[in-house]
């Protein structure tokens, strides 16, 4: 069987990223950690833009470097913030991590160290895929 991933690890990269949070703005620093399939973890943080809706969370920095690196294959992803309970992934950040990285595990981490883990599958039911246009595009044709 498989051995688990040891996601207290997976928790501590994403708090080194959380330090190079850049945020002047909300002042809420975020940092996300990403393991591949691979072994290797890929880090982010949130990256705030005075022209505010272009800003980039912390997870799809954590992505978007790890897939611009080749890495395809993933495992789960840990996020940390300030806040003194979880931070969850936000919509738009969903979206992205089930399109490009399937049903991972979700590490979310609070202040204290306790960790809730879920399913990319439970945080967005009834996800719009990639699946859904190959499928409509086979049809037109
Ligand atoms: N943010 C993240 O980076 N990840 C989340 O899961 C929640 C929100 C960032 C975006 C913005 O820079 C700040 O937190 C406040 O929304």
């Amino acid at each position: 069987m498989a051995r688990k991933p040891d996601y207290k690890r997976l928790v501590r990269f994403a708090r080194s990223a959380q330090k190079r949070s850049l945020a002047p703005y909300s002042r809420f620093h975020v940092g996300a950690a990403l393991l591949a399939a691979d072994g290797t973890i890929h880090s982010g943080c949130n990256v705030e833009n005075s022209s505010y809706s272009l800003t980039i969370c912390a997870e799809r920095t954590a992505l978007f470097k790890a897939v611009s690196e080749g890495k395809r294959k993933f495992k789960a992803i840990a996020i940390v913030s300030d806040d003194e309970g979880f931070t969850s992934p936000c919509g738009a950040c969903r979206q992205v991590i089930l399109d490009l990285a399937g049903d991972i595990d979700v590490v979310l981490a609070d202040r204290k160290g306790n960790l809730r883990v879920h399913t990319m599958k439970d945080l967005l039911p009834h996800p719009f895929t990639a699946e859904d246009l190959r499928r409509y595009q086979r049809k037109k044709r």
